[in-house]
């Protein structure tokens, strides 16, 4: 598949998708989601067990193109954010893990974009932030809610009030990112911890998505009782992966997912 402004790679069970329009520090604009949504309609998750993304040049995503703005009428503003959000929930409802290796600037809808990941790993040197307020705006794809969900609210309203971004180092103390690394390493490190999710049980790992993005809408009774339908089944009978996992650790082998 032909891509303007989104690059696809794979490294053996890793794909790596990067954001590939760095004049413009990779800000989301229509053409951007149409190649994101062409790219999600491709049946890519088969042939990777993890997905990193990315961005080129020295930002991650610096949020929604500001400049198309100028000629947004409420309609249209309204489109794009409804946009943007069924893009970003497709990404976070994807089987497999999803990795954010925010090499730069994640700003706007940039950290939007990374909220919607399952683990965020950040350069050391970067900014992050929803600096909307600056430009009388609000977040518009979720980022109010997936912020706040992530941090909790006060967390949530502390960086989307004071508008400036905050650094890596002040991101990850609050929750946002998961684990921090030099610039040339982010995309590295984000490698290697693809590689050691990639060698774990593929089954469990789409359930433990599951049931965490499922369960934040629940009521913790809920919650559980759907965690515990979830081990149950994998007991059942036609549940290979259950054999081979519990097999491999009794027999003092590693288990072959294949
Ligand atoms: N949209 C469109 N163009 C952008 C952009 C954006 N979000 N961010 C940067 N650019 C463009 C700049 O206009 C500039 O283009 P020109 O060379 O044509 O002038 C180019 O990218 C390089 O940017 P800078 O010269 O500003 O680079 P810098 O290193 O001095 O600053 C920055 C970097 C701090 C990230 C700064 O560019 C910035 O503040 N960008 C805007 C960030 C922002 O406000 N994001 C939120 C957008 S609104 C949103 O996302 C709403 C939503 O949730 C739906």
């Amino acid at each position: 598949m032909k891509f303007n402004y989104l690059k696809f790679e794979k490294k053996g069970r890793i794909g790596i998708l990067t954001f590939t329009r760095p004049d413009a520090l990779n800000a989301l604009n229509e053409s951007v989601f149409k190649e994101l949504s062409n790219f999600l309609d491709a049946d890519f998750t088969k042939s990777i067990r993890v997905l990193i993304l990315t961005g080129e040049g020295k930002a991650f995503v610096a949020g929604a193109d500001i400049k198309a703005f100028q000629t947004y009428s409420s309609q249209n503003a309204y489109e794009f954010a409804e946009l943007g959000k069924l893009l970003f929930d497709r990404i976070s409802n994807l089987e497999i893990p999803v990795i954010a290796a925010i090499n730069g600037f994640a700003l706007g809808g940039g950290l939007e974009l990374a909220l919607c990941c399952d683990i965020r790993i950040a350069s050391e040197r970067t900014k992050l932030g929803l600096p909307e307020v600056n430009l009388g705006l609000i977040p518009g794809f979720n980022g109010t809610q997936r912020l706040s969900r992530q941090i909790g609210a006060g967390n949530a309203m502390y960086m989307m009030m004071q508008g400036e971004g905050i650094s890596a180092q002040e991101a990850y103390q609050l929750g946002v990112v998961q684990k921090l690394a030099l610039p040339e390493e982010v995309l590295p490190t984000a490698i290697q911890l693809a590689e050691r999710i990639a060698s774990k049980s593929p089954r469990s790992l789409s359930l433990i998505k599951e049931m965490v993005g499922k369960g934040m809408e629940m009521s913790l009774k809920d919650a559980g009782e759907m965690e515990s339908r979830a081990f149950g089944n994998l007991f059942k009978e036609d549940q290979k992966e259950r054999i081979e996992g519990v097999s491999a650790f009794l027999e003092k082998r590693q288990p072959n997912w294949e």
